[in-house]
Formats: C-alpha cells, sequence, structure tokens
C-alpha cells in the first residue's frame, strides 16, 4: 500500500509526526513524506523535523511563499509530478493550510483517493483562508477524520455522507501527549531569564492576517498587551509576517514584552505548560492549552474549535483592547477558567486513523481482486 503523506507549514509537522510513526508499525504500507516546502526557514521547519523526530521527506517542493493562487498552484504543479513518477493508493492531508487544499485537489483529479485529518472544523468566517481550504478539502475528500462533535456535524450539515466521517481524536494532541515528558527537559526557561515556577508570565503569539495585516488592528491589540505588561511580562515568540508587519509599521512594544524568534516545539511547549496564560489566534494553540489545562485568551471572533471553549480552558476576546485587558485580569485575579479533556484526545488518534485506512485499502484489494476473479469467469462463461 502507497501512502503519500504531505506537510507544508509548522502546524502540519506536528500533526504528520504520529502518523507517520503509526505508518511505520505497517509492514505493508510504504509511508512517503512530501515536504511541500510552505514553511522553509530553519526555525518554522527544519526544527520540527529535528524535535518531532519526523523522518526526513522523501521529496521537498520547495515552493516558498508567494500570494494564495501563486502558491497553491505551484504546490499543485510540483506535487502532480511527484504522484505521477510514483505507485500511490492514497493521499493523506492535515489540517487547513495552503497546501492541504492543493494537493487534495491534485490527488483527487489522478483519481487517487484523500483522507483529510482534522477535518469538518468551521470558524464560519470566509475571509480566512484556512476556512476557504478546509470547506474544499473536506469536499473532496474520501474520508474525513475529524477531532469533535462540531465537526461531525457541519460535516453531515453540508452534505458528506456519514459513512466518509470518521470520529478519531486529535492528532495535535498525540504529538503533545507523546512529547510532553521531554518538552519539560527544554532548558528554555533559563535561557530567556524567566521563573522556573509557573505562572511566572504570559504567552503570546500572533500570525492570522487579519490581526497582523491590518495596521491598525495590530496596533490597537498591541497597546492592550503592553498595558498588560506591566501587571506580567510578556514573552512573544514572533511569527516571521508578524515580525516583519512590526518592522514595516512601527509598532512601538513594552520592555515587557519580549520579542524572540519562533521557537522549536519542545521549547514551545514547556513555556506554554508553564505560562499563567496564553494570549493567541492559533488554532492549534488553543487545543494544547486545553489539554495542557492553561488559560487561553483567543484574540479572533471566533472559533473553528469550540470544544476548547465548551470543555476546554480557552476563551474568545477579539481584538477588541478592553476586552482583551478585562479577560486578562480576571485570570491574574485567579479567575481561571476549569476545563477538561475532550474525548478521544488521548494520544492515540493517528493509530486509530491508520487501522481504519489500512482496513479500507485492504477491501480495496479484496474487492479489486473479486472484479478480476469475475470478469475472468465471465469471459470464461462467454468462451
Ligand atoms: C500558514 C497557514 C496558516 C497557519 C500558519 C502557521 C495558509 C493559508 N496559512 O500561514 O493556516 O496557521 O501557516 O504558521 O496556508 N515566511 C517566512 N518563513 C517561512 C514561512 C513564511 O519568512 O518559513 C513569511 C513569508 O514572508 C510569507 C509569510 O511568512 O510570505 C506567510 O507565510 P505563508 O506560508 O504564506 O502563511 P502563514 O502566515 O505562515
Amino acid at each position: 500500500m502507497n501512502l503519500l503523506f504531505v506537510a507544508g507549514a509548522r502546524p502540519n509537522f506536528v500533526k504528520i509526526a504520529p502518523l507517520m510513526r503509526a505508518a511505520s508499525r505497517y509492514s505493508d504500507i510504504d509511508a512517503q513524506l512530501v515536504h511541500t516546502g510552505q514553511h522553509y526557514d530553519k526555525a518554522m521547519s527544519e526544527a520540527f523535523f529535528d524535535d518531532l523526530d519526523i523522518p526526513r521527506p522523501n521529496v521537498n517542493l520547495d515552493v516558498g511563499s508567494g500570494s494564495h493562487a501563486v502558491q497553491t498552484a505551484e504546490v499543485m504543479k510540483r506535487f502532480e509530478q511527484v504522484v505521477l513518477g510514483q505507485p500511490v493508493d492514497l493521499v493523506v492531508v492535515v489540517g487547513d493550510v495552503n497546501s492541504t487544499l492543493a494537493c487534495a485537489l491534485t490527488a483527487v483529479k489522478l483519481g487517487i483517493s484523500v483522507a483529510h485529518v482534522e477535518a469538518g472544523l468551521r470558524s464560519f468566517d470566509r475571509s480566512m483562508p484556512e476556512e476557504i481550504n478546509r470547506m474544499l478539502t473536506d469536499r473532496i475528500s474520501d474520508y474525513c477524520f475529524t477531532t469533535e462533535p462540531s465537526a461531525e456535524q457541519n460535516l453531515l450539515r453540508e452534505g458528506v455522507e456519514a459513512h466518509r466521517i470518521f470520529a478519531v481524536g486529535n492528532v495535535m494532541v498525540d504529538s503533545l501527549l507523546f512529547f510532553l515528558e521531554k518538552s519539560s527537559t527544554s532548558d528554555i526557561l533559563a535561557r530567556l531569564g524567566l521563573p522556573g515556577h509557573r505562572h511566572g508570565y504570559a504567552l503570546l503569539t500572533l500570525h492570522r492576517p487579519v490581526n497582523v495585516d491590518n495596521d491598525g488592528d495590530l496596533r490597537r491589540m498591541l497597546e492592550a498587551l503592553n498595558e498588560l505588561a506591566a501587571s506580567i511580562p510578556i514573552v512573544f515568540p514572533a511569527h516571521p509576517r508578524t515580525r516583519l508587519q512590526m518592522e514595516k509599521n512601527g509598532v512601538g512594544l513594552s520592555s515587557r514584552i519580549r520579542v524572540i524568534e519562533p521557537l522549536g516545539y519542545l521549547d514551545f511547549m514547556h513555556l506554554m505548560h508553564k505560562a499563567r496564560m496564553v494570549l493567541t489566534d492559533s488554532g492549534g494553540i488553543q487545543e494544547e492549552t486545553t489539554v495542557l489545562g492553561v488559560p487561553c485568551l483567543t484574540l479572533r471572533e471566533s472559533t473553528e474549535r469550540p470544544i476548547t471553549i465548551s470543555t476546554g480552558t480557552n476563551r474568545l476576546v477579539g481584538s477588541d483592547p478592553k476586552e482583551i485587558l478585562a479577560q486578562a485580569r480576571l485570570i491574574l485575579s485567579g479567575a481561571v477558567p476549569q476545563g477538561s479533556v475532550p474525548e478521544l484526545w488521548d494520544g492515540r488518534a493517528a493509530e486509530r486513523i491508520l487501522a481504519i485506512l489500512h482496513r479500507k485499502l485492504l477491501d480495496r484489494v479484496v474487492a479489486a481482486n473479486q472484479d478480476s476473479d469475475g470478469s475472468c469467469c465471465a469471459m470464461a462463461v462467454g468462451k
């Protein structure tokens, strides 16, 4: 069975690691990894392969940055050549980045089955590129693997047949639980001169175009965070696009907001685990803080991961400076959201996914053999 796994951007690497590990346990599966090169900086890509013990990609498409159309089209052109150059039974894509949609679309047009891991999530905000990528990828995938009940409901409502949907849990959580102990040995707190005990700082990440590409919003948000920093120091590993925007717009930051380079996986996990609170516009971090039990304030108007609010420690605060400050101060005063870990977020999602795919592919082989036996018999009878 020839499976092609696709990863392109930072959050994809975290999701692909447990899938590659689970695939390696099947002697009849040949698992190849394609890196599209959407993320290419050492800190955004190679560091994750090292930290997460991901095998080196069999192919790197080296697409790099570009507009959405250029990036998506480049991945499609280059991925098509890879798929045409070898036998492929199934393409596995994860998450919601441009590489996800590009590879799913390429495969399906070549008549190859597609599995989408983390299907069905919806923010209902079509201005987000990820929302478009998710909707279209789900539409054309043969197997939709979901992380939470809302995702299953979204897919059913959109007309995806129930037999294509599988509730399996969360591969991002697989990575978190697998590497939690190892991450606790990170010396990132000492390197940053932060207190070793829990709760001495807040952690911030920002990278969504809606937050960082609009100068006014970024400025207002950072002004609120400057004010918060008077009460608690903030560590801010900055995504390259955010850093660029801040430099371009000359946004002034409090000296208590420490802007650092993007961190590797293990360092970031440890920093998150020990933080008093996390402020973020990332999707995956909402899930990781829920599992770690760390309060999370999401600087967005909507979330595609509602279970992190209903069950976990996440709160939506949008980009309104007053609301950000009010909610952050509540946490500082000790009013910490108490959450629990959603069902199936137990570290075994990738195992379940591979077991399902293996069985489906075996069924296909059996059906194909029966077909060819049938046509032989029909021909023999015809003679
Ligand atoms: C992409 C995903 C987003 C995901 C995020 C994680 C899409 C539409 N968006 O957003 O869903 O949450 O990755 O980080 O696929 N850049 C570098 N070095 C890199 C990569 C990017 O400097 O290694 C800079 C470039 O200036 C580039 C910009 O960041 O133009 C944006 O990168 P891109 O991959 O287009 O989108 P992200 O914002 O990273």
